[in-house]
């Protein structure tokens, strides 16, 4: 059965996100928004491409004019505007016009990358999500905010796009690394410890389920996610408010992926992140000491990180603060009340970040004792 969840904009529907176990529906998706006839980028990486491109390509080919596949080299380290060009070369190259569209078929990278691209090309051409990794079902692909780094900063250039569409097949899951799975789950347990604790409950007593990748299980979860994201970005589309929240476990979760090279994957920081969030809630009184071990503890059984080795504490403090929104104004710290509440705090100061980091961190000699 698949599920449909529609995203709305001052009362107005914009997109569907559609949540299915094949790809089966896509073509009618795509004939309800009336794409017949037109011709399709399909914007991929050289991990997702080979799995699932040819699929798409032949059940559009019949249904576009024209159908081009446009292949990036994978990994974070690519999200910049050299990727952009490409795609949009690629677009000139094949003639795309404004009535045609691009088809993101990835996971977050590439989702952020190819709307960004839709939306300069041309001032702007539809783009559809079909995001492939658990982070990009969950949270990237619903939202429209696209973008890619630049310089040593995190999504520096962007803008607020939306989608068409977001078609999100399940089973896409079971071709995912078990690592960028898990990766994934950091986003998810996010959703429960800022805004819904009876989520939190469920995720761990799933623990089991989401580890065999139960299709029922996974299908529950990520459509309570989609419906979590769908209520934030409809309450504040352009994070003026509450959508900052999402951001809870990022703020040092991005300085710890830049410190260590991008050899960490995205929600692996995330969850390092988290835990640091935790720990300063936990200082500054917010949180019990009970809490946040519990919260801490919560990231293991999902295999993801809550202790880091080989970096330099401070560096990643001075990383932070050079963050694009720490260097474009001030440092907004996602701090939580209590599982399923989190606040906006702007008063953390350098040295409460330096001990929640210091909290994760094991140096060599930590090791060897
Ligand atoms: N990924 C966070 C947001 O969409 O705001």
């Amino acid at each position: 059965m698949s599920k449909t969840i529609t995203v709305n904009l001052k009362k107005k529907p914009i997109y569907d996100i559609i949540i299915h176990n094949d790809f089966s529906l896509l073509k009618d998706e795509l004939n309800k928004l009336s794409y017949e006839g037109r011709k399709c980028l399909i914007v991929t990486d050289s991990n997702v491409g080979p799995h699932h491109a040819a699929e798409i390509e032949n059940l559009l080919s019949d249904f576009c004019t024209e159908v081009v596949v446009h292949t990036f080299e994978a990994g974070e380290c690519n999200k910049n505007l050299k990727t952009v060009e490409g795609i949009i070369k690629t677009l000139v190259e094949h003639h795309f016009s404004r009535k045609d569209f691009i088809l993101a078929l990835g996971g977050g990278v590439t989702g952020d990358i190819s709307g960004f691209a839709s939306s300069i090309y041309m001032r702007g051409i539809d783009f559809i999500q079909v995001p492939t990794t658990l982070l990009a079902q969950v949270d990237s692909s619903i939202g429209g905010k696209t973008g890619v780094d630049f310089d040593q900063y995190k999504n520096m250039v962007g803008a607020f796009y939306m989608p068409k569409l977001v078609y999100i097949n399940t089973s896409t899951l079971k071709t995912l690394p078990a690592r960028q799975y898990y990766s994934g789950m950091a986003e998810v347990m996010k959703y429960g410890l800022i805004m819904d604790s009876s989520f939190y409950e469920w995720i761990l007593n799933k623990m089991y389920e989401i580890h065999d990748m139960d299709q029922d299980t996974l299908e529950e979860m990520i459509e309570h996610c989609c419906t979590l994201k769908q209520r934030i970005v409809e309450k504040d589309p352009f994070e003026n408010g509450d959508r900052a929240l999402l951001n809870f476990g990022h703020t040092l979760g991005h300085a710890i992926e830049k410190a260590k090279n991008l050899t960490l994957l995205h929600g692996e920081c995330v969850a390092l992140g988290c835990v640091c969030a935790a720990y300063i809630s936990w200082k500054k009184d917010r949180l019990s000491m009970e809490e946040y071990y519990e919260i801490r503890d919560m990231f293991v059984p999902f295999n993801l990180p809550i202790s880091i080795t080989e970096i330099d504490p401070a560096e990643i403090v001075a990383l932070t603060k050079s963050d694009k929104k720490a260097s474009v104004g001030e440092l907004k710290f996602i701090l939580l009340k209590r599982v399923g509440k989190a606040v906006i705090d702007t008063t953390v100061t350098e040295e409460e970040m330096l001990a929640a980091v210091n909290e994760i961190y094991f140096s060599e000699d930590d090791l060897n004792e």
